[in-house]
C-alpha cells in the first residue's frame, strides 16, 4: 500500500520560519509530512532546484464587482481566480459590495451566485459596508461575522460607499463587539471633491490630474482619522492600499503607540509612479494606471520597503480591480474617459503580485525568502482566519503549494497574465523568479504557464470556528 499519494520530491522548503531541504508527503487534499527521504508516493513530482512554499494566498482583489453606473469589471470569478493561479496564488479574497440601501446578507450571498461553480481557486470573502445604519450595526453584521464572515472594508471616499465619522465610529463599535477586523481605504472624501472641483475648473482633466486631485495628504490626513477612531473605539483595524510615506509614518506612529493597527500595502506602490499616469491625452495610455490611491514617487518606493522590512505592513496584496482599456465588453474606452473624474479607479495585477515582490524584494536583497512567504500567504492566512488551514507547509494544512524558479527571467506581458482585462499596467517589466507551478489542494491546477484548472475546482472557505 502506497502511503502518499504525491510526493513533492527534493526541493526546498520555504515556509514564513524555515528554509529546509525536504519532501513534502501528500494525501488527498493534505499535507501529512514534511521530512527528507520519503518512501515513493503514487506519483511523484521532482522538484530539484526550486522553492516549494505555500501557495500565495491574495487578501485584496476584486472580482465581479459592479462600478456604479460606470463600465463592468473586466473579471469575473473563472478568468480572476485563473489569473491568480497563474501568478502562483491558490486562495483570493474578494469583496462582496453591499450596494447602499441593499441587506448584507443579499449582498454576500449575490457574491456566492457570481462564485459558486466558477472559480478555479479557493476563496472567502470580505464585506463591504456602505450603509452603517442600527439594523446593519445592531443586526445583520452580527449574523453575519457569527456566520464567518469575519472581516470588512469600510471607505472614507467614493460618492456611494463613504462613511462619515459617526458612521465609522459605529462600524468599529460593533466590529469590536463581535470581534470582526475592519479594513480601511483610507482617503479624504470632501479633500478630493474640493480638488477635482478645482482641477476641473481648470481644465485639468487628463488622468495625471488623478493623482493630483488626491495627493499623500490626503491620504495622510484620512489614515490619521481612521487610526483615532480605532483607538477611540478600541478595535482592530487594517489599513488597507498603503501608497507612500506619509501614510506609512501615520501607522509606524500608531504601532509605537501600541494602538492595534495593521497594515496592507500592494504591488503599485513598489513599482509604478505618478509619471505614468502622464500624457495630456485621454488616448494616451495614463488611464491605464489609474487606481486609488495613485501610484507615489519612486523615493515613496523606498519608503514602502521600509514599511515592509521593520513590520509596518503584514500583508503585501494586489489590489487586482481590472477594468477594459480599450473595451470588450461593448463600452468602448472604459479607462479613457473625457476626465479622470470617470476612469474607473482599479487595475489589474493579481497575477504579478508574486513575482514582483520576489524580484525586487527577495532578489535584491531587501527581504528574505521567508519574510515573502510571510507578506504573501502567511499573513493573510493568520490575520484573517484562514490559519492553520492555509498559509504553510506542515502536516493538517492543505496542500496549496506553488513550485517556484528563483532564477527564472520573464519579461511580463498580457498574455502571461490569463486574466480578463485587455491590458497589463506591468506590460515589459522585467522580474527574476516566476511560478512554475501551483497546486490547489493536491492537484496540479497551473503548469509551466498553463492553468490546468476548472470552473468550480476552487472552493468557498468558511471561517466559521470549528
Ligand atoms: O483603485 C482601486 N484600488 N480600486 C479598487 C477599490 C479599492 O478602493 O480598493
Ligand atoms: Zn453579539
Ligand atoms: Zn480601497
Ligand atoms: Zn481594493
Amino acid at each position: 500500500m502506497q502511503e502518499y499519494d504525491l510526493v513533492i520530491r527534493g526541493g526546498t522548503v520555504v515556509t514564513a520560519a524555515d528554509t529546509v531541504l525536504a519532501d513534502v508527503g501528500i494525501v488527498g487534499e493534505k499535507i501529512v509530512a514534511v521530512a527528507l527521504d520519503l518512501p515513493r508516493g503514487a506519483e511523484e513530482i521532482d522538484a530539484t532546484g526550486l522553492l516549494v512554499m505555500p501557495g500565495g494566498i491574495d487578501s485584496h482583489v476584486h472580482l465581479a464587482q459592479p462600478s456604479f453606473g460606470g463600465p463592468k469589471m473586466a473579471d469575473g470569478f473563472e478568468t480572476g481566480t485563473r489569473s491568480a493561479l497563474a501568478g502562483g496564488n491558490t486562495t483570493v479574497m474578494p469583496f462582496a459590495l453591499q450596494p447602499r440601501g441593499a441587506s448584507l446578507r443579499e449582498s454576500v450571498m449575490a457574491y456566492h451566485k457570481e462564485a459558486d461553480g466558477q472559480a478555479l481557486c479557493d476563496y472567502a470573502f470580505h464585506m463591504i459596508v456602505t450603509n452603517a445604519d442600527s439594523t446593519v450595526l445592531e443586526q445583520e453584521l452580527p449574523a453575519l461575522i457569527a456566520d464567518g464572515y469575519t472581516s470588512l472594508k469600510i471607505f472614507m471616499t467614493y460618492e456611494d460607499m463613504v462613511l462619515n465619522d459617526r458612521e465609522i465610529l459605529g462600524v468599529l463599535d460593533s466590529a469590536r463587539r463581535h470581534n470582526a477586523l475592519v479594513m480601511v481605504h483610507c482617503e479624504g472624501y470632501d479633500a478630493i471633491r474640493y480638488m477635482t472641483e478645482r482641477l476641473e475648473l481648470e481644465g485639468k482633466t487628463a488622468p495625471y490630474y488623478h493623482g493630483v486631485s488626491r495627493p499623500q495628504s490626503v491620504e495622510r490626513e484620512a489614515t490619521h482619522r481612521a487610526i483615532s477612531h480605532a483607538e477611540l473605539a478600541g478595535a482592530r483595524m487594517m489599513i488597507v492600499h498603503v501608497s507612500g510615506r506619509e501614510p506609512m509614518e501615520q501607522i509606524r506612529w500608531a504601532q509605537q503607540r501600541g494602538i492595534p493597527i495593521l497594515a496592507e500595502t500592494c504591488t503599485q506602490y513598489v513599482s509604478l509612479e505618478a509619471d505614468d499616469l502622464a500624457g495630456l491625452n485621454m488616448d494616451e495610455s495614463g488611464g491605464k494606471y489609474v487606481c486609488s490611491p495613485p501610484p507615489r514617487e519612486k523615493a515613496d518606493w523606498e519608503a514602502i520597503w521600509e514599511g515592509i522590512r521593520t513590520g509596518v505592513f503584514q500583508t503585501f496584496s494586489s489590489d487586482h480591480c481590472p477594468f477594459f482599456y480599450e473595451g470588450e465588453d461593448g463600452k468602448k474606452n472604459a479607462k479613457a474617459r473625457t476626465s479622470f473624474k470617470w476612469v474607473p479607479n482599479g487595475i489589474p495585477g493579481v497575477a504579478v503580485r508574486m513575482p514582483i515582490l520576489f524580484s525586487e524584494g527577495v532578489r535584491k536583497g531587501r527581504i528574505t525568502v521567508n519574510e515573502f512567504v510571510a507578506l504573501t500567504s502567511t499573513n493573510h492566512a493568520r490575520i484573517y482566519g484562514l490559519y492553520p488551514r492555509k498559509g504553510s507547509i506542515a502536516p493538517g494544512f492543505d496542500a496549496d503549494i506553488v513550485l517556484w524558479d528563483a532564477d527564472r527571467e520573464v519579461t511580463i506581458t498580457q498574455d502571461l497574465m490569463q486574466h480578463g482585462a485587455d491590458y497589463t499596467p506591468y506590460e515589459g517589466m522585467e522580474v527574476t523568479g516566476w511560478p512554475v507551478m501551483t497546486m490547489l489542494r493536491g492537484r496540479v491546477a497551473m503548469r509551466d504557464d498553463k492553468v490546468l484548472a476548472s470552473r468550480g475546482n476552487g472552493g468557498f472557505i468558511s471561517r466559521t470556528e470549528e
